[in-house]
């Protein structure tokens, strides 16, 4: 079995308003990416990181696509090898080695296994401002990464059209299109992704009490 981790970092993260690529904000003391890298090192014998345009250098760093999804594509076609995979976004710079091993252990059968927290707000579903309405919340989960995949499961998954690819915001979610079954794996509500400068505080703060 070869595990491979694959962070997608291609994103230029224009909502965090940082001067650079997101994944290279400097967050509690290193660039955002790094915090990611360490949690998946621990489980994966590689891990291949597709990066925005101007940042290939490093060994096994490699072009983003147009969406999230192409570059998770682009990052897989450069490990022929895995049989399994684990996808993370740098985004999520609070995951951590547990949560990464759990992932892994919950594979089992299925063709994916994916960190997911239990919905605790109330969910609508609205039209225009009005709503159309309330979801039945003891069935919802707010979806994360880590999602670990049976690497033959995501490849095809994976090889579809670009606008298809634009459209999936999680890549379980094009496992699922394709007929494969994904696992819920219980994660903490703290493996939060960083989108605004305000969730930039609310990670650095909970990165700085850990060490
Ligand atoms: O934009 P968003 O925060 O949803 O992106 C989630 C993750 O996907 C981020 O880690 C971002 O860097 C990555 N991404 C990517 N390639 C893109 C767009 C986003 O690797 N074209």
């Amino acid at each position: 079995m070869s595990v491979v981790g694959i962070i997608p970092a291609g994103g230029s993260g224009e909502r965090l308003g940082a001067d650079g690529p997101k994944a290279f904000a400097v967050l509690a003391g290193r660039p955002m990416l790094e915090w990611s890298l360490e949690a998946l090192a621990a489980s994966c014998d590689r891990v291949v990181v597709a990066v925005p345009a101007g940042f290939e250098a490093a060994p096994d760093r490699i072009r983003g696509g147009a969406s999230r999804s192409e570059s998770v594509r682009n990052a897989l076609a450069a490990a022929p090898e895995a049989t399994v995979v684990v996808v993370h976004d740098a985004a999520r710079p609070l995951v951590t080695r547990e949560l990464v091993a759990r992932c892994l252990e919950e594979l089992g059968e299925d063709e994916a296994a994916i960190a997911a927290a239990p919905v605790t707000d109330t969910v609508k579903e609205g039209d225009g401002g009005r709503v159309l309405r309330t979801l039945d919340r003891s069935r919802l989960w707010a979806v994360q990464t880590p999602q670990v995949f049976r690497a033959d499961a995501l490849r095809s998954a994976l090889d579809a059209p670009a606008e298809r690819l634009a459209a999936a915001t999680d890549d379980a979610s094009l496992v699922e299109s394709a007929g494969g079954t994904v696992r819920l794996v219980e994660a903490p509500p703290e493996n939060l992704k960083v989108t605004t400068p305000l969730d930039m505080r609310i990670a650095e703060a909970i990165l700085e009490s850990r060490c």
